[in-house]
């Protein structure tokens, strides 16, 4: 059985984690230990079975006794223990959803479903270092995997309605105090028949304005409103979560040197943990919408594709519908008035599971044979 030191299991994403890997009866078939940086010396977590006492994250003798380290601590710890770990030795696998190692060369990209090859390939040349990535992009790949695979795809341009989660625990607690601001604000207004609209409105901006709304975490109003940057800015003008949509499509199916262009606009929208995405997509030829629904969903278990019909519109691409599921649905399937090789499509997917923790557990699986 292998050694596996898990390491940021009580945050979001590790949360999210330990719930997949109790539901899948992980730690069945594997030693866990888990380690922490800041209460060392007491007992973990239940996973059904003995486990050693909390060991300290940052002793690199006890991170060294480990096959494999699976980390959802944070960009801030890998940077701390990584190369020290490495140049110390140890030679295990790395599993990690922080994005600081996703550009090594080093490092391989993990999402199976998608690019199982590249892994196996991986593998078999003594490939250690395992990364997510982005939960933007590993979404939109869940759900076009099939078109990907049969290198039908010219470019892509996807333009993001991002949810809160991916800014942080904090950020979707401070999107709930803003929407709450704002009801306890006009409340008596709205639930009064007659009250003028206008006046109401005027209230809300109002609220939103000033001083005192709670935005210490995202800066702005994202309740009733929206946030159209996500990440730093980078030279190209891009943000960084718009550059990181064609670096790390084209790293995660292995044709870095053969790039797919992909770019588009990433926006914060006021959703909880659901990443929905409206994508323009060229293919290289003139397909039947019906072959591209088929290619589309036979690809893998999860991607659903939901016929270009109102009603199901509304009800399956939801982020309301999809949250807290594995299921990422894609639609609003149709050609553009642009030419026939152009269509549109809108997926939305959980961005805890198929975004950060899903692959994480997948990799770990496949580690084992
Ligand atoms: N960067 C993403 C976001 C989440 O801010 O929504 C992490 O992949």
């Amino acid at each position: 059985m292998l050694k596996v030191g898990l390491v940021g299991w009580r945050g979001m994403v590790g949360s999210v984690l330990m719930d997949r890997m109790r539901a899948e009866n992980d730690f069945a078939n594997i030693e866990p230990v888990f380690f922490s940086t800041s209460q060392v010396g007491i007992a973990g977590p239940d996973v059904g079975k003995d486990t050693p006492l909390l060991q300290d994250a940052r002793d690199l003798k006890a991170l060294q006794a480990m096959d494999v380290i699976i980390t959802c601590q944070g960009g801030d710890y890998t940077t701390e223990v990584y190369q020290p770990l490495r140049d110390a030795g140890w030679n295990g696998y790395w599993i990690d959803a922080a994005s600081t190692l996703r550009m090594k060369d080093d490092a391989v990209l993990i999402l199976d479903p998608v690019n199982r090859k590249v892994l196996d390939d991986a593998l078999a040349n003594g490939v250690k270092t395992f990364v997510g990535g982005n939960c933007t992009v590993s979404l939109m790949l869940i759900a076009l995997g099939g078109l990907f695979e049969q290198d039908l795809i010219e470019w892509v341009s996807p333009m993001t309605y991002q949810a809160a989660s991916g800014a942080g625990a904090q950020n979707m607690k401070e999107l709930i105090q803003q929407m709450g601001a704002i009801n306890a604000k006009v409340a008596d207004q709205v639930n009064d028949p007659a009250s003028a609209i206008l006046e109401v409105d005027r209230m809300v901006a109002e609220t939103m304005r000033a001083d005192d709304f709670p935005k210490q975490h995202f800066g702005a109003a994202l309740a009733g409103s929206l946030i159209p940057w996500i990440d730093k800015a980078m030279d190209s003008g891009q943000s960084k979560e718009e550059w990181k949509a064609q670096v790390e499509t084209n790293k995660i199916l292995g044709r870095s040197d053969r790039q797919i262009p992909i770019d588009g606009i990433c926006v914060r929208i006021g959703a909880m943990r659901c990443h929905s995405q409206a994508l323009t997509i060229k293919l290289k030829k003139d397909l039947p919408v019906g072959e591209i629904e088929q290619i589309l969903a036979t690809h893998n278990d999860w991607v659903k594709v939901v016929p270009n019909d109102r009603e199901l519109s509304i009800a399956e691409l939801s982020p309301a519908k999809v949250t807290g599921t594995l299921s990422v649905p894609i639609g609003r399937i149709r050609k553009l008035n642009m030419g026939p090789e152009y269509i549109s499509a809108f997926t939305v997917g959980d961005q805890l599971l198929w975004g950060a923790a899903e692959p994480l557990r997948r990799m770990l699986n496949i580690l084992q044979g």
